[in-house]
């Protein structure tokens, strides 16, 4: 639904569809078994620059040689970015290790809970403390990644490209109002998973969607 001032006006029924196909046709993935910040922390990391199929065997191997905090931030940056071989982006790995040595540092050891200490971390950005705080904390952080763009753009018609100022103001906004704020982070992965199965980028399987009705 859009207004004369083409603001965006979020569209109640859409979290309750969504969270209903998630329940149906969501991906049962290994970072969903557990509120483990860290280990939700580093699969958004590998999600970042990797599909899920790929991004699964990354995820064990790296939870098998650093299994928590301490142990990453104790590791030797050669063998942290040989882990990280084939996943490009190596600064990414560089923050990786940053980020746990910062946490035994400032925290404690213990990753932090606030969105605003988990945002300041190395190599954390809008998109990660989004997902992890809400993931782990239900922190009511809407996440905007390709796929909840092309979901929100789609549904409400826009046409204004995300690479602007005011496309990425408009989108944030948007996504935030959408949110389910009392499961955030069902809701986010609801969209997500959304975007990589039903409306994908190309040939969106538009005939059985649940959100057809709603969709401009
Ligand atoms: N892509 C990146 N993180 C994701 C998540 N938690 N769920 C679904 N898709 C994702």
């Amino acid at each position: 639904m859009k207004n004369d001032q083409q603001t965006y006006v979020p569209d109640p029924e859409v979290a309750s569809r969504l969270l209903e196909w998630y329940g149906r046709e969501g991906r049962d993935l290994p970072w969903r078994r557990t509120r483990d910040p860290y280990r939700i922390w580093i699969s958004e990391v590998i999600l970042q620059q990797t599909r899920v199929a790929q991004g699964m065997s990354y995820y064990h191997r790296f939870l098998e040689l650093f299994l928590d905090v301490a142990a990453l931030a104790s590791a030797p940056e050669d063998l942290v970015l040989k882990c990280w071989q084939g996943l490009g982006y190596y600064s990414r790995a560089r923050n990786l290790l940053a980020a746990a040595r910062r946490i035994v540092e400032t925290h404690g050891g213990v990753f932090p809970t606030d969105y605003a200490d988990v945002r300041a971390l190395p190599g954390v950005g809008d998109y990660t403390a989004a997902a992890v705080c809400s993931i782990v904390y239900d922190a009511p952080c809407a996440v905007l990644d390709g796929n909840v763009y092309r979901v929100l753009a789609r549904l409400f018609d826009i046409g204004i490209p995300i690479d602007t100022t005011a496309g990425k103001r408009t989108f944030a906004e948007l996504a935030q109002l959408q949110l389910d704020t009392s499961r955030p982070g069902l809701y986010n992965q609801a969209i997500m998973d959304f975007g990589a199965l039903q409306c994908t980028p190309a040939n969106p399987s538009c005939n059985n969607c649940p959100l057809r009705d709603e969709c401009l």
